[in-house]
């Protein structure tokens, strides 16, 4: 019942993530009249802050990061107001008494769960133990959820004892981009594109999401996990379930996420040959970028200075079903890498025949999807070059989205956590959608195990190591920057 005053609860409330993402995005939720009235925040962490302690520590590591001219001193004074503090070990039970206490009855409860995804069965466990979990609570799971199959697999059954599947909130921040609710509008929203939107118009799929950021301090979590875990088996999974889906009937949350499964299900598993052949691993040695020297993978705080886990992936795959029998999708991420890139590229057939005698071999008909670091997208065509011959070159349709709307873009969190003070699942991922990805994802983590291979090495502040390249190069494509 939306009309209930809202406990939001942030366990890891004193986090990285917390302190970055989450408390800035309950700002600006804040900021624009979009929490209920009397939200209360509660956070729970290890460290023996009191209330005025931790709402220091926010004041101090939080502020930074909201932008200045959103920062409204009364607004960001009555937001701290609403913050309150307990220090609790999570996996003791007694502790919770504390957290009994504080929430008020009668009140909606959002969990938020921003702690290692190990913890995720005590603390639901302990929530439901001392009757903090009803049919007006909710609970958000931070990635990432599990470390393979078996593990995602655990904490679903693990929080699904004390949450109904309508009351887990799977958050994969990708989701909860502008842009990316943008391309379910671009693909269904218009009526000139699906007619094309399949093989054989479409000649190949590539997505990249480009970092230059490095491994920063999170090595701790990081080296236990990689690039594939961190980027692909979700964000870049969920970018490929839109751009492959079928039409859903509407955007009820069911209604879509049945059709990003069945995508899930048809991306075709990868044997161990497949492997060898169609995955690239890498590891950044040091570089520069953007003109700054940067370290090695392996020489950044916390890292194992013999370390094989990759910070880049570059691979091929396939979604087995009529609409897209034979594209291939081209998937690429990395850290440290020339440019921060997030886009999607959709390459159009060649036309049948060329009546011309020196047009370019291959896909001047590409439709390039920018995520980040601007919003765009573009439509290249081919044109005559003015002159005496038929000599052409691409040209592009160019939708500016930035000048088309002026209105402020809210960050994916706050749009997040704004649906689940509403109730609206549409954007988070459900058990079984989960499941689907990790399913694909293992086979590789296990073939790349007992391939036993070395990360290839990359420089930071280039595109990946040169076999990323040569991936696609084989099959006459090649990435577009
Ligand atoms: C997170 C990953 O999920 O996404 C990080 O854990 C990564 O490693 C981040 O840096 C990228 O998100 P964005 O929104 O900056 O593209």
């Amino acid at each position: 019942d939306s009309s209930l005053p809202l406990d939001m609860i942030i366990f890891g409330g004193a986090g990285d993530l917390s302190i970055r993402k989450l408390l800035p995005a309950l700002y600006m939720a804040h900021l624009h009249g979009n929490l209920p009235a009397s939200t209360r925040i509660i956070a729970i962490g290890r460290h023996a802050y009191d209330r005025s302690g931790y709402i220091e520590f926010v004041q101090e590591q939080s502020q930074p990061f909201i932008e200045a001219k959103n920062l409204e001193p009364a607004a960001w004074q009555a937001f701290l107001g609403l913050l309150d503090y307990i220090a609790l070990d999570v996996t003791d039970a007694s502790g919770y008494a504390q957290l009994a206490k504080k929430s008020r009855p009668g009140v909606e409860r959002a969990f938020y769960l921003a702690t290692a995804p190990t913890l995720f069965t005590a603390i639901c466990d302990n929530l439901a133990a001392c009757g903090l979990v009803d049919s007006n609570s909710r609970v958000v799971l931070e990635k990432p959820l599990g470390q393979d199959l078996a593990s995602a697999r655990e904490i679903n059954v693990d929080v699904g004892r004390h949450f109904s599947e309508s009351q887990i909130y799977r958050i994969d921040h990708y989701l909860g981009k502008e842009t990316v609710q943008n391309l379910m509008v671009l693909r269904f929203g218009n009526g000139i594109l699906e007619p094309l939107w399949r093989a054989p118009n479409i000649r190949s799929v590539q997505i990249t999401v480009a970092e230059t950021v490095g491994v920063g301090s999170r090595a701790g979590f990081y080296d236990g996990t990689g690039a594939l875990r961190d980027m692909v088996q979700n964000h870049l999974l969920q970018l490929l379930c839109i751009i492959a889906m079928e039409p859903p009937v509407s955007l009820d949350p069911d209604a879509v996420r049945d059709e990003k499964l069945k995508v899930l299900r048809s991306l075709r598993r990868m044997r161990l040959g497949d492997i060898a052949r169609d995955t690239i691993r890498g590891q950044y040695l040091a570089g520069a970028v953007n003109g700054e020297a940067v370290k090695a993978y392996r020489d950044e705080t916390g890292v194992p200075a013999d370390s094989r886990t990759e910070t880049f992936v570059a691979l091929r795959t396939y979604v087995d079903t009529w609409r897209w029998a034979n594209v291939p999708f081209f998937l690429r991420t990395g850290k440290r890498m020339q440019k921060r890139l997030s886009q999607i590229v959709i390459e159009f057939a060649d036309p049948p025949f060329s009546i011309f005698p020196d047009a370019p071999r291959s896909s001047a008909n590409r439709l390039l999807i920018r995520l980040q670091p601007e919003e765009s997208i573009q439509l290249q065509l081919m044109a005559k070059q003015p002159g005496s011959g038929m000599h052409m070159l691409p040209v592009s349709l160019n939708l500016d989205l930035q000048s088309a709307f002026a209105q402020r873009r809210a960050e994916a969190y706050e749009r997040l956590l704004i649906d689940v003070v509403r109730g609206r699942l549409t954007h988070f991922m459900r058990r079984d959608e989960l499941e689907a990805a990790w399913s694909w994802a293992d086979p590789i983590l296990e073939g790349w195990q007992e391939l036993g291979e070395r990360p290839l090495h990359y420089s930071a502040g280039s595109w990946g190591p040169d076999a990323s390249a040569a991936l696609l190069a084989r099959e006459g494509f090649s990435w577009i920057e």
